[in-house]
């Protein structure tokens, strides 16, 4: 299994959770992680021999990036040709405050994979950091179900935010879509 992890990172904070998906990829036997920095020249022909594709950007202005949303319009020629149908996709973003509207991001994410006839797959992890015992050093302690969500303080640099939890949920993200790609794969059959 091939799993692009095709990310924009302007400052460096979504480039480490490409990172930590792409570490939860490789936890799964059998599954190498393509990371795509779409900010960068890249070979479209290897994005889409993959299996399966998870897409991330920072929230700008409460939207992907427009270096990602670049991205998305760019692809308009392969989605004439449906060239992604049926592959297994899933998304993550970062931004400075708690929600700063990244649900959005990842609802843009969701809607462009079924314009490619692609196979959303959710975060898969129940809410932390809302209870009263919980804490923010647990997974998933944005409590989004889309997809996964980072935060990283506006006064850090990439090597201090986003924190350990945000990192480890991410890495969840891409173990689950390597195991669920594997799942699906007319090879598995
Ligand atoms: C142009 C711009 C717009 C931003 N808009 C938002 C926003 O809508 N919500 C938010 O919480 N943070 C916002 N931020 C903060 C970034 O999301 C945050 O700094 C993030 O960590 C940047 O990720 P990166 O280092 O991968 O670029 C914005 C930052 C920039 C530069």
């Amino acid at each position: 299994m091939q799993i692009a992890v095709v990310f924009h990172s302007g400052y460096g904070h979504t480039a480490k959770l490409a990172e930590a998906v792409a570490q939860g990829v490789r936890q799964s036997p059998g599954s190498k992680a393509l990371l795509i920095d779409v900010g960068q020249p890249f070979d479209w022909e290897q994005l889409s021999a993959s299996d399966a594709m998870i897409f991330g950007c920072p929230t700008y202005m409460g939207g992907p990036s427009s270096v990602f949303k670049k991205f998305m319009e760019d692809s308009s020629s392969r989605w004439m040709k449906q060239e992604w149908a049926d592959k297994i996709a899933a998304g993550f973003t970062n931004s400075a405050s708690q929600s700063g509207d990244k649900l959005n991001t990842l609802v843009s994410m969701a809607v462009f994979a079924a314009q490619h006839s692609m196979i959303w797959v959710s975060l898969g992890l129940l809410p932390g950091n809302n209870a009263s015992k919980a804490s923010p050093n647990d997974l998933n302690r944005l409590g989004s179900f889309l997809g996964a969500m980072a935060q990283s303080n506006a006064d850090q640099p990439a090597e201090l935010a986003p924190p350990e939890a945000d990192l480890l949920t991410a890495s969840k993200l891409g173990l689950r879509v390597a195991t669920i790609a594997q799942r699906l794969s007319p090879k598995a059959a």
